[in-house]
């Protein structure tokens, strides 16, 4: 594991405090996560592989529907098209391991259509809802077995630019869409990504109900102590980045979502 930080280190990290008592010792490794973006050339076993998809597949989904697929992409050929759609990301060339998680409507409709069920209201945004949480719980706990095993990981919403040239490259049938993707691999102990400040506790956690005005409390100065640290040069603040990250004109190709969406029979209602 090159990942080894005591609770006091990740807390104060990920915090800018001290960890309250009683922290117990199972939850330390949930919070050494970080993305990782470098990594050793070392493959990953074909056995492994087989595993972290059986943990995915044992996380909890929805009325035990299980909507999602995921494909995974190792052809070197297929890989590289697959990193240029994805903007070109590097950990996506060089990860051991890439998969790609899709909301996937159509297998249910298969199996229900060959028992002549019609699944009319596979359309409605519930559906689309389910698929979309299915995916993401699955895709997590895949992250954490792998992390559980020293693999890094990092996501790859970067798959939602192109909605058209990931289905043709993955041959998608209509009613699988992709949602993200995950580079898995040997982390690069040259590289050390840190630990990333989180909002403080409270800001997130609302016990019984919500406060009358939402805080990201000390956050913002946290975030540039952090960019500074890491030699980010802009002076913007986070509440600043992610105001802009979340205007319409950055959404990178992906606004052409919802027609994607329409054209899958996802969503529509
Ligand atoms: C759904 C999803 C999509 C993401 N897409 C990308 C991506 O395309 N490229 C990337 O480098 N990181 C991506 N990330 C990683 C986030 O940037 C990262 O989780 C976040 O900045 C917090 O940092 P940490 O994971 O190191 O704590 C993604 C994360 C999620 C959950």
């Amino acid at each position: 594991m090159i990942f080894s930080e005591p609770l006091e280190t990740l807390w104060q990290r990920r915090f800018g405090q001290d960890p309250p008592a009683g922290i117990p010792e199972a939850v330390v490794p949930f919070l050494r996560h970080r993305s990782v973006r470098k990594f050793l050339p070392e493959p990953i076993d074909p056995a492994v592989h087989e595993a972290l998809i059986a943990a995915a597949t044992s996380a909890s989904t929805s009325s035990n529907l299980q909507l999602y697929s995921v494909v995974s992409v190792q052809d070197p050929e297929r890989r590289a098209r697959i990193a240029e759609l994805c903007a070109n990301q590097e950990q996506v060339k060089s990860c051991a391991w890439f998969v790609a998680w899709f909301a996937d409507h159509q297998r249910l409709r298969h199996a229900a259509a060959l028992v002549g069920e019609e699944c009319n209201g596979l359309d409605y945004t519930e559906f689309m809802l389910m698929a979309t949480i299915d995916v993401a719980l699955a895709a997590e706990r895949m992250a954490c077995a792998a992390e559980a095993l020293g693999l890094g990981v990092c996501y790859i919403g970067a798959l939602r630019n192109n909605p058209p040239g990931v289905a043709e490259l993955l041959k998608a049938p209509a009613g699988a869409v992709g949602l993200f993707g995950m580079c898995l691999g040997w982390p690069d102990p040259s590289a050390s990504p840190a630990i990333k400040p989180r909002m403080s506790l409270d800001s997130i956690w609302h016990q019984e109900a919500f406060p009358d005005e939402a805080s990201i409390g000390d956050y913002d100065a946290r975030m540039t102590e952090f960019y500074q640290e890491q030699g980010m040069s802009s002076s913007a603040s986070w509440s600043q980045k992610s105001g802009r990250r979340v205007d319409e004109h950055h959404l990178s190709g992906r606004e052409v979502l919802r027609e994607w969406l329409d054209k899958n029979q996802m969503g529509t209602r």
